[in-house]
């Protein structure tokens, strides 16, 4: 094998969230768990992205910082590689992460008290974004049919049509439930957006994490109509394990819809990266390609391991939604144990595993518990095994 993702690396001791005791304890409150929580890596970078960065920090001078048109032709190469889609460079807008992305937008497009939709079980932070900025959640949910996430697009249409519904927050691919949404249905969610004035900000960080048989599309290259009214937020942090440096790659191309937001973005002077975010970012898109579909097809095989185990395990009742995008496997415990609190029980207290808890991402999340794949398979053996002896 060319990439060790075997090997288990120890992360403690360098502040990292995902592993270190002390983050550990003050979030979970114990020290000692196995990690599937937060969606990073437990490998290290692609090759290239190390040697880059080895040059950036010996050549020595880190001053301020600009993107060039070497990292925009990187990143448009790869959009334009990956996805058939083409973005101008006017369009682009650099934050330090999706989150605050989304935060600025919302800020720029709508007013307060108007009304934000969203598909639960999602993505947290969306929810805690339109909250702190105090817009209205609205969640349309999505269905759920023995593991398989479809929209509801008759109860889509009822809430987008609200004349208070001013944005949509999308997760494409959609975390958790590992949805890669078709081009029919997102031309059919477009459609209704679009007919009611509703602003599309698709968040597309997962989008480069991909199973095989599945397409990415981007939202804005559906066509002329949806593009002028809609914000893709794409970054390299997911992708290629990249969170800590805080690059991400945020797509306005409605001129009006941008000078809105450049206009909150300067108010708080969110204007440039750190020295190494662009470095990394350049040798990743051109250079990382290889590294990353390895990659994926090493966390696919973990996600395999979990369904064969599903299958032989608990007569079967536990279901694991298909992934079709992202690196977190979706588990359905309810036939085991439908009361939260208990299950949170068995795993964390007893079990000693660290996972994102269903709930976290809406009622209709209860029950469910979300599994991190991007870590050496002997974690995820040793996990499963934890979980059949401690969640009965
Ligand atoms: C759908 C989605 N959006 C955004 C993020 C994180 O964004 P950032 O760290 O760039 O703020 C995540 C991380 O898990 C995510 O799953």
């Amino acid at each position: 094998m060319k990439f060790n993702f075997d090997e288990r690396i120890d992360r403690t001791g360098r502040g990292q969230a995902k592993w270190e005791p002390e983050i550990l304890e003050r979030l979970f409150g114990d020290r000692d768990l196995l990690s599937f929580w937060v969606a990073d890596m437990d490998f290290r970078v692609a090759p290239p992205i190390r040697e880059a960065l080895v040059e950036a920090v010996e050549h020595g001078c880190m001053g301020y910082t600009s993107l060039d048109k070497s990292f925009y032709d990187a990143y448009i190469n790869w959009q334009k590689r990956r996805n058939g889609w083409e973005p101008s460079v006017d369009w682009f807008r650099y934050t330090p992460g999706v989150v605050p992305a989304i935060n600025l937008l919302l800020l720029s497009i709508t007013e307060e008290g108007d009304e934000v939709l969203i598909q639960r079980p999602v993505y947290y932070p969306f929810t805690d974004s339109i909250v702190k900025q105090k817009r209205v959640v609205v969640s349309s949910a999505l269905i759920n049919e023995g593991g398989k996430y479809t929209i509801d697009f008759e109860d889509f249409e009822k809430k987008a049509a609200s004349p208070k519904c001013k944005a949509f927050v999308m997760s494409n691919p959609h975390n958790p439930v590992g949805r890669v949404f078709t081009e029919e249905e997102l031309r059919k969610i477009g459609e209704i957006c679009n007919k009611h004035g509703v602003f599309v900000i698709s968040d597309e960080i997962h989008s480069d994490l991909i199973a095989k048989g599945h397409k990415h599309v981007v939202y804005a290259s559906l066509g002329k109509e949806f593009e002028q009214n809609c914000a893709i937020c794409h970054a390299p942090s997911k992708t290629f394990n990249l969170a800590g440096l805080q690059l991400s790659c945020i797509l306005i191309p409605n001129e009006e819809a941008r000078a809105k937001f450049d206009a909150i973005q300067n108010r708080y002077s969110i204007t440039s990266p750190n020295y190494f975010a662009p470095v990394a970012a350049k040798a990743a898109w051109n250079k990382g390609e290889e590294w990353l579909e390895a990659c994926y097809d090493y966390m696919y095989e973990n996600y395999k391991y979990i369904v064969d185990f599903c299958a032989a395990h608990w007569d079967g009742k536990v279901i694991v939604s298909p992934l079709e995008g992202t690196y977190l496997a979706w588990l359905d415990f309810r036939a085991i144990e439908s009361d939260p609190e208990k299950l949170l029980n068995m795993v964390r207290k007893e079990g000693k595993v660290a996972l994102d808890e269903g709930y976290i991402f809406g009622p209709e999340g209860a029950g469910f518990e979300r599994i991190n794949l991007a870590c050496p398979k002997s974690l995820i053996v040793e996990l499963m095994d934890r979980l059949a002896k401690f969640v009965k």
